[in-house]
């Protein structure tokens, strides 16, 4: 995703993400860790995760990083613009890092590898996040001195298990339930960063929902590359919509969300499924990344732009109100202005709630990256800032064709400042609203919509 993550890991607390950990205190030491996180929400639930195993080591968790005793950057790599960010956070720690570990995670770790100790020798620790489940062994050697360790393997049938997840968001609860990428779309490096695909098992993932619920927790969010490609590994051999009507059916959860699918793997019983089972949301995320088939194919997304949409049209012949997102890139290759026309008319036919849009960024080891007819970036501008106008006036119009209507939301913040709750509908829209009662976190209620942005809602608690 476009959006970086800053997650000092301490400053979200909450009754149901305390309870969450509680049973496992960490112990009174001198041993302290601090993790920034950047990318997507993958990369926010592994550093949930990695602050779990530390945790468990008996570390404790500041939001002071110049208190800690470890620092680590969780990194991404999507874009270039991610990559150099975290060269330019590692260089704040260059002089302060004699009494401190510094540790690259993620992406950029697994892309990079012990290049990373050249460019930035104050770095102890490398890990991509295919390596996670050795993490307790890498601390272990850098504990006993150990200077430039290194978790690069990336040829895994492994997942990530841990015993504790330290969770940030007292409401939500992320949940791996698959991890790498087997596709090989010819811009990502993703498959490069974080290994082939591997499932979880359906039995770990049902008790990890059990145990969340019992914390507390009401909403899950289900997360792979390409969640709904999921394969019980198992003999019970759940799929992917066996196991989301299997987690919509464990006590206490009353929503369930999941994110990225991919068009290829999106089957129409996913649709039936949601229509069937209150608790899975309306709202489905289903990247198109172009509207031109012949981009499609460079792309090798493995659709075509009619396929795409005769899966947007079972989404909008559902008997409920579904939201759809999407992720777009202009600029690829070779797009010429007919190509463009085509994701913009794309636009229009899917009528998308949400987009991210991206201007293509060449990365190291893809087939896109040796690609002839660059498209310059000043012209790659032109046609992001043309699509996002697009997009703006859809939104506009799907926004304000909801000013009336009542909605539950989960409320998951309060604006002090300003009077005013967020929460979130069950196809993922933010509506800001006021209320006369207080300590309505973690709440279900209706809002009425009084008012429409194209990138908000505004309404009223229904009393
Ligand atoms: N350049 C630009 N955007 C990219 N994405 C993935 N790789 C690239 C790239 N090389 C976008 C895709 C994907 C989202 C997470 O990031 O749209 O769906
Ligand atoms: Fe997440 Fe890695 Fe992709 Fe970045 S490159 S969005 S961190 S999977």
């Amino acid at each position: 995703m476009s959006k970086t993550f800053d997650i000092g890991l301490d400053a979200l607390t909450g009754a149901a993400a305390q309870s969450d950990w509680s049973g496992h205190p960490a112990q009174a030491s001198g041993k302290s860790f601090y993790i920034e996180t950047f990318g997507c929400q993958m990369n926010a639930h592994d550093s949930e995760k990695v602050a779990g195993v530390l945790m468990e080591r008996g570390y404790r968790s500041t939001e002071n990083a110049a208190e800690a005793s470890l620092i680590l950057f969780n990194t991404c790599s999507i874009r270039e613009k991610a990559a150099h960010k975290v060269f330019s956070r590692l260089g704040d720690w260059k002089f302060a890092s004699k009494d401190k570990v510094i540790g690259v995670l993620g992406c950029v770790a697994q892309q990079e590898g012990e290049e990373i100790f050249e460019r930035a020798p104050w770095v102890s620790l490398v890990c991509g996040s295919a390596s996670y489940r050795k993490l307790p062994e890498l601390i272990a050697e850098i504990e006993a001195g150990g200077r430039r360790v290194t978790g690069l393997d990336l040829d895994t049938d492994e997942t990530f298990e841990t015993e504790i997840t330290r969770r940030d968001n007292p409401f939500r609860a992320y949940l791996t339930i698959i991890e790498g990428c087997d596709y090989a779309c010819s811009y990502c490096v993703v498959p490069h960063t974080r290994g082939p695909e591997r499932s979880r098992a359906s039995d770990a993932i049902l008790a990890e929902v059990r145990r969340l619920a019992d914390a507390g927790y009401t909403e899950i969010q289900l997360l792979g590359q390409t969640v709904n490609s999921y394969r019980d590994p198992t003999p019970r051999g759940l799929n992917f919509t066996a196991l989301l009507r299997a987690v919509a059916e464990v006590p206490g959860i009353k929503r369930v969300r999941f994110t990225t699918s991919h068009p290829n793997d999106f089957q129409r019983e996913i649709v039936e499924a949601i229509d069937e089972t209150p608790a899975l949301c309306e709202h489905i995320h289903l990247p198109v990344q172009s509207g031109s088939t012949r981009i499609l194919r460079a792309m090798r997304r493995t659709y075509t732009r009619e396929e795409y949409l005769e899966k947007i049209a079972w989404i909008k012949a559902a008997k409920r109100p579904f939201s759809i997102t999407s992720d777009v890139i202009v600029g690829f290759p070779g797009e010429t202005e007919k190509d463009f026309e085509e994701t913009l008319s794309l636009l229009d036919a899917a009528g998308y709630d949400g987009v991210f849009s991206f201007k293509y960024s060449p990365r190291p080891n893809t087939t896109a990256a040796s690609m002839p007819d660059a498209i310059s970036e000043e012209e790659k501008g032109r046609r992001l800032a043309i699509l996002q106008e697009r997009q703006r006036e859809i939104q506009r119009a799907r926004n304000e064709a909801l000013v009336g209507s009542s909605f539950e939301v989960l409320v998951d913040s309060h604006n002090k400042a300003r009077g005013q709750w967020a929460g979130r509908t069950t196809g993922n829209r933010t509506v800001n609203f006021t209320s006369p009662h207080e300590n309505l976190l973690g709440e279900y209620l209706q809002v009425r919509v009084t008012r429409a942005g194209p990138n908000s809602l505004v309404g009223e608690h229904v009393l």
